[in-house]
């Protein structure tokens, strides 16, 4: 049950005999502790009303592309669409199955369904001589390989009096399936993990900084790829281009190193992280006397006295949960495998992600990055040069590996 809490669920509900089931279905979800929105085709709606899923799910069911005629308003497709952990469609027609395969948009689910990021399972239910039908069994295979789940439909008496395979699967068993098919999809479900990324800026002034040419790609690819398999994940993100947007990623923006300290060490304490990454590149001193407003060319100071910034990752390492797994990032300007091995041990990192600006392709400002995974003397791991994302899976399969060996701190034992 645990693994349906909390998760946001898209109900599409097609025009099939079967859509009276999903009232139980609904039931059945929010008994879970899933977040239901039901989206009804106009056929659905032939069969149960909106009121009875409205009234189950607790939020309002939708099902034409424009809301209200009069007002001249319409249902936002791609906002509905971007709100879903999936979209289940359950009863789902031959009709809209071919809608899918063929990418059309002629009903307010289909456009949903188009502008969907998120993933897709699908519960057939029709007639036997239909589910048969070359063009059905060849338009399910096609939904298949494009990554939607399938959640066969039951074998038994069918409404047209035939026997034989169409009917919707039952309302518990899609309900199971789809919190095991969550499980293997999102293995880091229930984990939190907290990120710090991007640089900082340390103002001179109103509109002048210290910082440098971190991007925060690397931070922010790490954090999509987390969040990719479940983890909800602490963002602390530096001043950056870079967008992170699913609703597994609660972003915190701050500019300085300071402001960084305060969010990291706040986000910590009111959600103990399984896991710390520190990728930020924190600026390591700011200007002592920050000018008010911005200051005149002739105003600004022949020397600026700088302080030197806390080191965030050792105070977040220091204060961390026993059992919470710790992550730097150092950039070396030559090999730097010792230093990194030093540093390691000085910030109370558990791993040290090593990358050195020698390596061409690597560092800042790069798509691509070469790391090692400096566990200490006697354990380094060494990469091919490869895209930061794909680096963000390296580093995903290792934080994986680690946590799947315990339960999280953050969440109930899944099912
Ligand atoms: O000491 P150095 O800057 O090389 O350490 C790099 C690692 O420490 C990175 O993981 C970085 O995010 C973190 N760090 C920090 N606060 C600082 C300096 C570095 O969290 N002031």
């Amino acid at each position: 049950m645990a693994m349906l809490k909390g998760r946001r669920i898209i109900l599409g509900i097609t025009g099939s005999i079967a859509a009276y089931k999903s009232a139980f279905l609904v039931r059945e979800l929010v008994r879970a502790g899933a977040e239901v929105r039901v989206v009804m085709t106009p056929g659905a709606r032939e069969f149960i009303t909106p009121l009875t899923l409205g009234t189950l799910s607790g939020n309002p069911v939708h099902s034409e592309l424009t809301d209200d005629r009069e007002a001249g308003t319409w249902t936002d497709h791609v906002e509905l669409g971007l709100w879903g952990d999936v979209i289940l469609v359950a009863p789902a027609t031959a009709h809209t199955i071919s809608g899918m395969v063929e990418g059309r948009g002629d009903t307010l689910l289909l456009t949903v369904l188009l502008s969907a990021k998120c993933p897709v399972v699908v519960a057939p239910a029709m007639d036997r001589d239909m589910f048969t039908h070359p063009a059905t069994t060849s338009n399910i295979e096609k939904l298949r390989n494009r990554g939607v789940h399938v959640i066969e439909p039951d074998e038994g008496e069918l409404a047209s009096g035939l026997e034989g395979k169409g009917r919707l699967a039952d309302p518990v068993r899609i309900r199971e399936e789809l919190a095991s098919w969550f499980q293997n999809r999102c293995p880091l479900m229930g984990y939190r993990i907290l990120i710090t990324a991007g640089p900082t800026h340390e103002p001179l002034d109103a509109v002048r900084f210290i910082g440098n040419r971190s991007s925060g790609r690397q931070g922010v690819a790490i954090a999509m790829e987390l969040a990719r398999r479940g983890a909800i994940v602490d963002l602390i993100a530096g001043p950056m281009e870079q967008t992170a947007d699913p609703p597994a990623i609660i972003r915190h923006d701050i500019e300085t190193a300071l402001d960084m300290q305060v969010a990291a060490l706040e986000t910590l304490r009111g959600s103990p992280p399984d896991v710390i990454i520190g990728t930020a590149a924190v600026s390591d001193v700011r200007p002592a006397n920050p000018i008010e407003g911005k200051a005149a060319k002739v105003d600004l100071p022949n020397h600026i006295e700088l302080v030197e910034n806390p080191d965030i990752l050792s105070d977040l390492n220091a204060s961390a949960p026993d059992g919470c797994f710790k992550i730097g990032f150092a950039l070396a300007h030559d090999d730097g495998l010792e230093a990194a091995i030093r540093k390691r041990e000085r910030k109370g990192c558990d791993l040290i992600v090593l990358n050195s600006l020698a390596d061409k392709g690597a560092g800042f400002g790069h798509t691509t990055n070469r790391v090692r995974f400096v566990y200490g003397h006697d354990r380094i791991d060494s990469f091919e040069l490869k895209s930061k994302e794909a680096v963000a899976i390296d580093l995903a399969e290792v934080i994986q590996a680690k946590l799947l060996e315990r339960t999280p701190f953050a969440s109930e034992p899944t099912d």
